[in-house]
């Protein structure tokens, strides 16, 4: 036995399932056996008392988990950080661990009210005493990590748990002697993974697999070379004496019922303590600022699910409810992460829903300068659609040239200070490019009430009187075309080979020929198929007037291409007579712009095809530009390239039969997009019948 090692257990006179606070308890009430409790805990009683000695708490009527002592704290050598339980079931445990600390001669320290952090529940030293890993996620709070750091001079490494089945760090995590690790990976995100795998070396990682997971094989008492748990598989038992551990087993189940094992069953007392003192922990913490409907339109819950899904922790500093349905309500957010990467993954993520991430009024943007073409820093912020100001020189400036998935170029000019967005591959060398997330926010026109839910409008779906609602935004959708129209305005059409087959090339011939459409960008496919359904009656060898496929029709397909081809490009087949009617014909006859992106699964391809893409996403940003609509008609591919391109602002209109398809373009969070699952041939003619309605002379009305 070594005297220098102490325990403190509580022996389960009052132990039972009472309430739920953990999966393991749901379907438990009260069917536990406090005989066999008592027996369980008497078996890990002896063993631990063999190698260790024991310390009692007294057990107390009313808190049955009182017995699960390593939520009593945080002990390292004479000083103990007391939990704060989460829920209030286990809070009447507070001043009994207290006293008992306090009799014990330990400096005992509190957390603030309203922080959880459940003890060594949640907080396990390395067994080398170098660091100490801490759990957040479900029971303790991230935010509690620094005072750990600070109290007890320790180095402090946040780990996030995802599994509600292991809820607290000692449930999937057990450092071992001589710097081994026991432990379930799939307990954990990604980033602490990947912070376990830094820090342990792989012959020192013991993987736990799930079915010994589930015996809370890692709920385990280490002294020295025992290990002690309820349960473990021959293989781990092997893994484990392979690396020099004795596994001693003591069945344990009645507690599993309460979601607790051996490991949950005690408090070592006696930690060593490191003679360096090395009090850090990588935790950050930042304010910020949301503003507008933020109860009415969700945002608040969005921002405060990507801070938790982000793997944060938030408190909400101050909330101002605006009192009227117009008026927007304020918050400020105490946001923290576990490390500088995460915050700032976090806050990029939050600045695109309108946040300001600072909002001290003094924090220009950083920035770094290039040092190679086309290559950014590191760290550089990536833009989104949503119109974004950064602050130099004291001044917000807005971004030009606003787009997805570019770095922001800050530059001088006679006026001042600019700011652009450029793509990687533009970047040059000596260009001066905005790192971090100081001195960046996006404008965001307030969402109102329910705007979100009404976006997706469902034709083919199973919901109730869809048919209706189509119609109803395609009225809408006429309104505007009509109006973009008669203010000179300008609408940008994407369009997939499907408008041919569905029989909407007519509708969209006509869109083009009354001068609703001011550009056209789609692939080979649009154009080959609108040809050769001009040329030869077909599309892909289908008769289109018969819906029936025609014998070798499919050879249409390349005598079309064959036929520009020989022409030299769509607009000279025009002229020369050869293509008479479609939409590249009314294209051409109207002079309407437009571009086709060439792709791998071409043929051909007509010679319009633009087959290099840097250039043909050139000249897709330059028909863009200026656009006040965009419809996307059945072409994934080019719908998806035109919104990474398109600011917010610019009202999209996504047609597709897939909802998914939809989901995934007006899914821009911009209030702009509008999606509707319908067949787009039954799209373009409703649209074309609505704006033959609307432009019915006065008299005739
Ligand atoms: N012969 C050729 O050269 C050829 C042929 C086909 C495609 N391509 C090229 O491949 C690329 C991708 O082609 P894409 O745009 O056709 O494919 P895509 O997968 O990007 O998009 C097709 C979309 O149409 C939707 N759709 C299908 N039926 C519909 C209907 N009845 N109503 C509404 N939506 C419907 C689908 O859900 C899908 O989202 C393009 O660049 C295209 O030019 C070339």
């Amino acid at each position: 036995m070594s005297a220098s090692i102490r325990f403190l257990m509580c022996s389960p006179h009052h132990y039972d399932v009472d309430y739920v606070i953990n999966p393991w308890m749901e379907g438990n009430i009260h069917k536990s056996s406090r005989d066999r409790a008592l027996e369980q805990w008497q078996g890990l009683y002896q063993i631990i008392a063999d190698h260790a000695t024991v310390d009692l708490i007294k057990p107390q009527p009313g808190w049955p988990d009182l017995v699960f002592t390593a939520n009593a704290g945080l002990v390292l050598g004479d000083t103990v950080v007391l939990s704060r339980f989460f829920h209030p079931e286990r809070q009447g445990e507070e001043p009994h661990f207290k006293t008992w600390f306090e009799e014990q001669g330990f400096t005992v320290h509190e957390l603030p009210k309203d922080l959880p952090f459940e003890g060594a529940g949640d907080a396990l030293f390395d067994r080398e005493g170098r660091y100490l890993w801490a759990g957040y996620g479900f029971r303790s709070e991230l935010d509690s990590h620094p005072y750990l750091a600070e109290w007890l001079d320790v180095e402090v490494l946040s780990l996030r748990l995802m599994d509600e089945r292991f809820y607290h760090l000692d449930t999937c995590f057990c450092p071992l002697t001589d710097g081994y690790l026991l432990y379930y990976p799939p307990a954990f995100d990604s980033y602490s993974n990947r912070l376990i795998e830094l820090r342990v070396p792989p012959e020192k990682r013991i993987i736990v697999d799930e079915p010994d997971a589930v015996n809370f094989a890692c709920n385990a008492v280490n002294i020295n070379r025992i290990v002690i748990m309820n349960r473990a598989s021959d293989s781990l038992k092997q893994q484990l004496a392979h690396v020099g551990f004795q596994v001693l087993e003591t069945p344990l189940d009645e507690f599993l019922k309460a979601g607790g094992a051996a490991k949950c069953l005690t408090l070592r007392v006696t930690e060593p303590v490191l003679t360096e003192k090395v009090a850090t922990v990588a935790y950050e913490s930042r304010t910020i600022k949301l503003e507008g409907h933020l109860l009415d339109s969700g945002l608040i819950n969005r921002a405060l699910d990507v801070i938790t899904d982000g793997g944060g922790s938030f408190q909400v500093l101050n909330f101002d409810l605006g009192v009227q349905r117009q008026s927007t309500s304020r918050a400020e957010v105490r946001v923290s992460a576990p490390s500088h990467s995460i915050m700032e993954e976090i806050l990029s993520q939050l600045i695109d829903l309108g946040a300001i991430a600072n909002p001290r009024e003094d924090q220009d943007v950083a920035t770094e300068v290039v040092v190679k073409d086309g290559v950014g820093p590191d760290d550089f912020y990536v833009t989104t659609i949503y119109p974004t100001e950064v602050r130099v020189n004291g001044d917000w400036i807005r971004l030009q040239g606003q787009r997805m998935d570019g770095a922001i170029v800050v530059g001088e000019n006679a006026e001042g200070a600019i700011a652009r967005c450029c793509l990687l591959r533009d970047l040059k060398e000596g260009d001066r490019v905005v790192v971090g997330v100081d001195g960046i926010r996006t404008v965001r026109k307030a969402e109102a009430r329910d705007q979100r839910s009404s976006q997706e409008f469902s034709f083919m779906g199973a919901g109730v009187s869809s048919e209706r609602r189509v119609e109803l935004v395609v009225e809408q959708i006429a309104w505007e075309l009509q109006k973009i129209r008669s203010q000179n305005g300008k609408v940008v059409v994407t369009a997939g080979p499907v408008v041919i087959h569905t029989g909407g090339g007519v509708h969209l011939s006509r869109l083009i020929r009354e001068g609703y459409v001011q550009a056209l960008l789609g692939g080979n496919a649009i154009a080959v198929h609108d040809i050769e359904q001009s040329l030869m009656g077909t599309s892909l060898g289908m008769d289109m007037q018969r819906g029936i496929s025609v014998r070798g029709g499919h050879r249409h397909h390349l005598k079309a291409i064959n036929i520009i081809r020989r022409a030299g490009s769509i607009a000279a087949a025009v002229e020369q007579g050869i293509l008479t009617s479609g939409i590249f014909y009314d294209c051409v006859r109207h002079n309407v712009d437009f571009s086709l992106a060439g792709s791998i699964r071409d043929d051909g391809p007509l010679p319009d095809t633009q087959m290099d893409l840097i250039a043909a996403q050139a000249d897709y940003a330059r028909l863009i530009t200026g656009a006040d609509m965009i419809l996307m008609l059945s072409t994934m591919l080019h719908s998806i390239g035109v919104g990474n391109m398109t600011p917010a602002g610019v009202k999209m209109v996504c047609v597709d039969i897939n909802p998914a398809v939809v989901t995934k373009l007006s899914d821009r969070g911009s209030v702009e997009s509008v999606g509707v699952v319908t067949d787009v041939g039954l799209f373009l003619s409703l649209l074309v019948q609505q704006l033959d309605k609307l432009n019915v002379p006065q008299a005739v009305r």
